[in-house]
């Protein structure tokens, strides 16, 4: 199963859900592969040592042949500094994630080739947003253009959510009640523990220990509710 997380809006939460989906589906038990996508290799940035993902910038060898492993158990495919078609872009992945139960790819911020890639290559797709103006049609059109390609869409994710931002709420019921087939009731927080944890190279669950924390709960909750919908379609 394919699941390419995708946004054509910057700086929603792409990166951060691929990287917390994908753990908390690790510890329920599944093989897990996040796929870089983005030229902007934050994926990449969030797990590993910068010299690292330097020395990925630098190497001149197929990145296709290579898997990283990070400590939390998330196994990680380079393709942030590929140039390819994207016929081999799909291939690449699709060949990756044979190996794997749940594949999730982590996508650019614009519908550039490589996010049109992510998406020929997935079978379903989550869509994180923030609860923002210009949310609503950005959503419309993006559910549209995945609905035009036969595409299942796994939900859409509030994230960054602050309660306490009359603007946020409004939103977040407009959201909720434009795309009720859609929406995952599990709305992630804002919480200082991603910025932290991507500064030390680690997941927010690694990083957060055993402290209680919604937005990584939030996460939980995601992971299940896929894993539920994955079940029902007999696809994991
Ligand atoms: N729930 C959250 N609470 C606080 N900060 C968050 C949360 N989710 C993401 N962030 C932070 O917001 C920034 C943008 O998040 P992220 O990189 O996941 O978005 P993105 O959609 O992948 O961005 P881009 O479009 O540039 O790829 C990051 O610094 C990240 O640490
Ligand atoms: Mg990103």
């Amino acid at each position: 199963m394919i699941i390419a997380v995708i946004n054509n809006k910057g700086g929603v939460g792409k990166t951060t859900t691929t990287v917390h989906v994908g753990y908390a589906l690790a510890q329920q038990g599944k093989r897990i592969l996040c796929v870089d996508m983005d030229g902007q290799a934050n994926l990449l940035m969030h797990l590993f040592d910068l010299n690292k993902v330097y020395e990925l910038e630098d190497e001149q060898h197929l990145p296709t042949n290579t898997i990283l492993h990070h400590a939390s158990g998330i196994d990680v495919l380079p393709l942030s500094y590929w140039e390819a078609d994207r016929r081999q872009y799909v291939k690449a992945v699709q060949k990756a994630a044979a190996k794997y139960d749940i594949t999730l790819i982590d996508c650019p911020p614009s519908l550039e080739e490589r996010t049109k890639a992510a998406l020929e290559a997935a079978d379903s797709v989550l869509i994180p947003t923030e609860a923002e103006d210009f949310a609503v049609n950005g959503l419309a059109r993006l559910l549209r253009l995945c609905n035009e390609q036969n595409k299942h869409i796994a939900g859409v994710v509030v994230t960054q959510f602050d309660k306490k931002i009359t603007a946020h709420n409004i939103f977040l019921r407009q959201i909720a009640s434009t795309f009720p087939a859609y929406f995952i009731d599990a709305i992630v927080p804002r919480s200082a523990v991603f910025p932290a944890a991507s500064a030390m190279r680690r997941t927010g669950y690694e990083w957060n220990g055993k402290r209680a924390n919604a937005a990584l709960e939030a996460y939980n909750h995601i992971a299940t509710a896929l894993i539920q919908q994955l079940q029902g379609a007999s696809a994991v």
